[in-house]
């Protein structure tokens, strides 16, 4: 496994900044990391994401880019530019976008995790037929993830169910971001396929997406550090 340091990275799912930023307040950086996606960037912006780094947090900025390769590499330059510990590109931007996306962080003194997107997981194999897309999702989930090995990705956000077969096909190294995370007590909002964070740690998953379990608690640091127990993330 190739993560040090706290594995939840808690997805700051808010339309408001300011709340997102008071949630930041009620936990600490040393128990957890924070996921910052597109819902909160188009309305906090770079500041946010700076006001985050200020408090100490690794902040994982998802806003899955995705464009043609020259684009893609400023994009994935100007994230690392504000102090961001992971940020991700999707897989189907195709090779030369993704060799444009390691390249353009690789002489980077602390260059941030540079992570792929296979196929969303609201995608159903109906959806991906529509899209051309034929065959067993979990396997094209496991070609794409080759290729963004092969590129010279970090590794991949997958969901806990397949998590294991990249873990036993990309090796150790690899690094898996999985959400979908539920404790057994927790309701399981939209998410249709959950999995306890003992259950997707043994599949081999390094970091842990969690959100609404932590952002709608009325004790946040309560949630945290549960989850952080049952992992003996400490
Ligand atoms: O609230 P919840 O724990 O379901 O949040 C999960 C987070 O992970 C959200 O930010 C969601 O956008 C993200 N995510 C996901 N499923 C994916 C990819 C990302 O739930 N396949």
């Amino acid at each position: 496994m190739g993560s040090v340091g706290p594995r939840v990275i808690v997805a700051l799912d808010f339309s408001d900044p300011a709340q997102a930023h008071q949630l930041a307040s009620r936990l600490s950086p040393d128990l957890c990391r924070l996921k910052v996606g597109k819902e909160l960037f188009v309305r906090g912006g770079p500041a946010l994401v700076t006001r985050l780094v200020e408090l100490d947090y690794d902040v994982f900025l998802d806003l899955k880019f995705h464009d043609i390769p020259n684009t893609a590499a400023g994009a994935c330059r100007g994230a690392a530019e504000l102090g961001v510990w992971m940020l991700n590109v999707h897989v189907s931007g195709g090779r030369r976008m993704l060799d444009a996306s390691v390249a353009a962080l690789a002489n980077l003194s602390h260059p941030p995790l540079l992570i792929g997107v296979t196929l969303l997981t609201s995608l159903v194999a109906e959806d991906l037929n529509e899209l051309g897309l034929f065959g067993e999702p979990e396997d094209r989930v496991s070609s794409w993830a080759e290729l963004a090995a092969q590129c010279g990705l970090d590794g991949v956000v997958c969901s806990a169910h397949e998590a294991a077969r990249l873990r036993s096909e990309r090796g150790p190294g690899f690094v898996l971001v999985t959400p979908g995370i539920r404790l057994k007590h927790s309701a399981s909002d939209d998410q249709r396929r959950i999995m306890t964070p003992v259950q997707a740690t043994a599949c081999g998953v390094d970091y842990l997406v969690v959100g609404r379990p932590i952002t709608k608690s009325d004790d946040p640091m309560r949630e945290l550090l549960a989850i952080r127990s049952e992992i003996s993330d400490d």
